[in-house]
């Protein structure tokens, strides 16, 4: 089943912003109708790079930010960055199975601190890890590249994948996000829909705009988003 068109939701990744000027980055992407802010943190041990951490969330909130936060966590161990980000205001907190060494309590850590809790699939990543926690995830978050960078290209097989993922959430009867992260563009983001995904992180096909005095700088961009998607 693949979600209605109303029910998709984008989510571009601050990864690829100016953060010289984060706080309007976000504002304005909001404004060009973009629905979550996707916030990938990175450890420089779990995953080959450092970006930014509670800190950031938390300023984003201070800037008046009041969209969904959604904080990837690519760092290990997880467990004390959760209770940051709790703390920092995030929305969605989704980690690795491999950063954890207890993942039903990590879950259940996020979802005590009142946030919505995923679990993150990189490619080589089985879905069986669901198959004792279906009844704690809000978000099945699938990586279509490997973790640590943005502007990778999207990993075909994730498709099937994707579609495997659907059927598990389905099945479940429970009202779980799918979301796709890595190499998402205009020219694929139909056929990932069509595959079984409704939350939608880009980065970098979003974060490219030419004007940074133009506040409507990606009001195209998410136009063409969303315009693919209901030709899905
Ligand atoms: C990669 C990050 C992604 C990244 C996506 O580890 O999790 O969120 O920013 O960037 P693009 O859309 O450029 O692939
Ligand atoms: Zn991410």
């Amino acid at each position: 089943m693949t979600a209605a068109t109303s029910d998709y939701l984008i989510a571009p990744s601050i990864l690829s912003a100016d953060f010289a000027r984060l706080g309007e980055e976000v504002d304005d992407v909001l404004a060009s109708g973009a629905d979550i802010v996707h916030f990938d943190v990175m450890d420089n041990h779990y995953v080959p790079n450092l970006t930014i951490g509670p800190m950031v969330c938390e300023a984003l909130r201070r800037h008046g930010v009041t969209a969904p936060i959604d904080a990837h966590l690519m760092v290990k161990p997880v467990d004390r960055l959760i209770g940051d980000f709790i703390d920092a205001g995030a929305s969605y907190v989704t980690f690795h199975p491999e950063a954890s060494e207890h993942i039903d309590r990590s879950l259940q850590l996020i979802r005590d601190g009142g946030c919505k809790s995923g679990l993150v699939f990189n490619p080589a990543t089985p879905l069986s890890f669901l198959d004792h926690v279906m009844d704690k995830v809000d978000m099945i978050l699938l990586m279509s590249v490997n973790p640590g960078f943005g502007g990778q290209s999207f990993l075909p097989g994730t498709l099937d994948k994707l579609r495997e993922a659907r059927r598990r959430i389905d099945a479940s009867g429970r009202d779980i996000r799918l979301e796709i992260d890595g190499g998402v563009k205009i020219d694929n983001i139909a056929e990932i829909a069509r595959a079984g995904a409704d939350t939608f992180v880009a980065g970098s096909a979003v974060f490219k705009a030419s004007n940074p005095e133009d506040p409507h700088r990606y009001d195209g961009v998410i136009d063409d988003f969303r315009q693919a998607l209901a030709g899905a």
